[in-house]
């Protein structure tokens, strides 16, 4: 095997590809931006992932990496090449194919150049069809070579969360392949047997079409999910005696539900579900289609963060002039991603009603600079964004925030209320001591 490459170094690619480097493959690592080109060149990773930048580092150190912009060098040094560019949404909804088309027509030209083999595994997420109707034909075309015989195609989608993205790859749950033929499934499945050797997963051999369609599936029910629980949150809200902790738990335990993704919060954000949801509606609706319950859980989700802001009215009234504290920005803990963050929805919201704002989170201060710029202040630790504060919402549950105790709060802030944005902390142990409100609890 000459090696692999990896077209697009997001945090899928340059994950994927620092895990390829690892397990001894030879990789080459596309993307056209230069700038991000020189950090990577340099071991810097652009963005927190854990374990990444170690991996990057001796990737390119024992020179089983190379990360470049010249796609010709990739396809050079390649039989199988994963395309994980962006896909993110128009500002209708629809998913913006740029970037898709960018990489397909690139890769055809160079294939064309480069003698052999080639197989082709789009890993971008991509609506149905794409791979069929716009990825092959443009390979087609520029390559001047046939799909099927000269280079193969499949859609191999990720299921990688954030902040677990290294294990994610190393260890998937499962491995779906979506092939436009059977000679390129055979060669992406051997491909993975040898990756994977005695600890490969389930495999599922399909269509590109299903293959596209369950990965939207997959975001879209895990989405859901949680907007389940947080509708049911907003009754427990409604009703002294219930809380939605023990509900999720009590119904978790089922095994057709399942415990997981049934956490309260928020709402969802990040970089996949806001987008993936939005782009399969409006896919949807083209087809005629309303898909009203995954609609219901991206509006539930639309309300979900303003609930944070409606509970520090009602602990410590009017939000005019008061001070508050919003820990967290990050769209999850151990991240610095602020896509679509519930904490930055919430921010907006305090801003709206006239509140002074200061933010803190662990990771995501840059990030947080970069969409607020002077519309907030920022605080260097949790403990000196509370002090003075007229109230706390907590919008991201970093381990950091759990660790602060009701007397933190009590000593520092001038009007002590908590607003348990992600039910980190003991309402027994908080009531007491400061004014409390948590979702899901009345
Ligand atoms: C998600 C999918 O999990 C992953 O398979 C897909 O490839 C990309 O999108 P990610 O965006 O990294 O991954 O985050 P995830 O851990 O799934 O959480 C998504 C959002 O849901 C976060 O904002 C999180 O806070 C929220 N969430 C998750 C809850 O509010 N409650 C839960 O119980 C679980």
């Amino acid at each position: 095997m000459r090696g692999a490459s990896v077209v697009g170094l997001g945090y899928v690619g340059l994950t994927m590809a620092a895990c390829l480097a690892d397990r001894g493959i030879k990789t080459t690592a596309v993307d056209i931006d230069k700038e991000k080109l020189d950090m990577l060149r340099r071991g810097i990773v652009p963005f927190y992932e854990p374990h990444l930048q170690e991996m990057l580092a001796k990737g390119l150190a024992v020179k089983a990496m190379v990360v470049t912009d010249n796609l010709e060098e990739a396809t050079r040094n390649s039989d199988v090449m994963f395309v994980t560019v962006g896909t993110p949404s128009n500002p209708d909804g629809s998913i913006n194919l740029d970037q898709v088309k960018a990489a397909s027509t690139g890769i055809g030209s160079t294939l064309k150049k480069t003698p052999g083999y080639h197989l082709v595994v789009i890993r971008s997420t991509v609506t149905p069809g794409t791979t069929e109707h716009l990825v092959k034909p443009l390979l087609e075309s520029t390559s001047g070579k046939s799909c099927g015989s000269d280079f193969g195609l499949c859609v191999n989608p990720e299921f990688l969360a954030e902040g677990l993205a290294v294990h994610g790859t190393m260890n998937p749950d499962r491995i779906i392949i979506g092939e436009c033929d059977k000679d390129a499934g055979d060669a992406l499945g051997s491909f993975y047997a040898s990756f994977h050797g005695q600890r490969m997963p389930s495999l599922l051999r399909t269509t590109p079409m299903n293959s596209e369609l369950l990965k939207y599936a997959n975001n879209a029910f895990l989405a859901t999910k949680v907007s389940f629980i947080n509708s049911l949150a907003s009754l427990c809200e409604q009703i002294p005696g219930a809380d939605v902790e023990v509900v999720a738990k009590g119904i978790g335990l089922d095994p057709r539900i399942g415990p997981l993704f049934l956490r309260a919060g928020l709402g969802w954000g990040g970089s996949c579900f806001p987008k993936d949801l939005r782009a399969l509606v409006e896919f949807a609706r083209a087809k005629g289609e309303g898909l009203p319950v995954i609609r219901s859980a991206y509006d539930v989700n639309e309300f979900q963060p303003l609930r944070a802001v409606r509970m520090a009215e009602h602990l410590i009234g009017s939000l005019r002039g008061k001070r508050v504290a919003v820990l967290g920005v990050s769209f999850k803990p151990e991240t610095d991603d602020t896509r679509e963050a519930s904490g930055l929805v919430v921010i907006h919201g305090l801003l709206r009603e006239g509140a002074e704002v200061t933010v803190y989170d662990p990771k995501a201060m840059q990030n947080a600079r970069a969409v607020l710029g002077e519309k907030v202040r920022y605080a260097r630790s949790a403990l000196e964004s509370i002090e003075g504060a007229d109230c706390c919402i907590v919008a991201t549950e970093w381990e950091e925030f759990r660790k602060l105790t009701a007397e933190d709060y009590a000593k520092r802030m001038r009007i002590p209320s908590v607003v348990d944005g992600r039910r980190i902390y003991d309402p027994n142990l908080f009531k007491s001591k400061v004014r409390f409100a948590a979702i899901g609890l009345a």
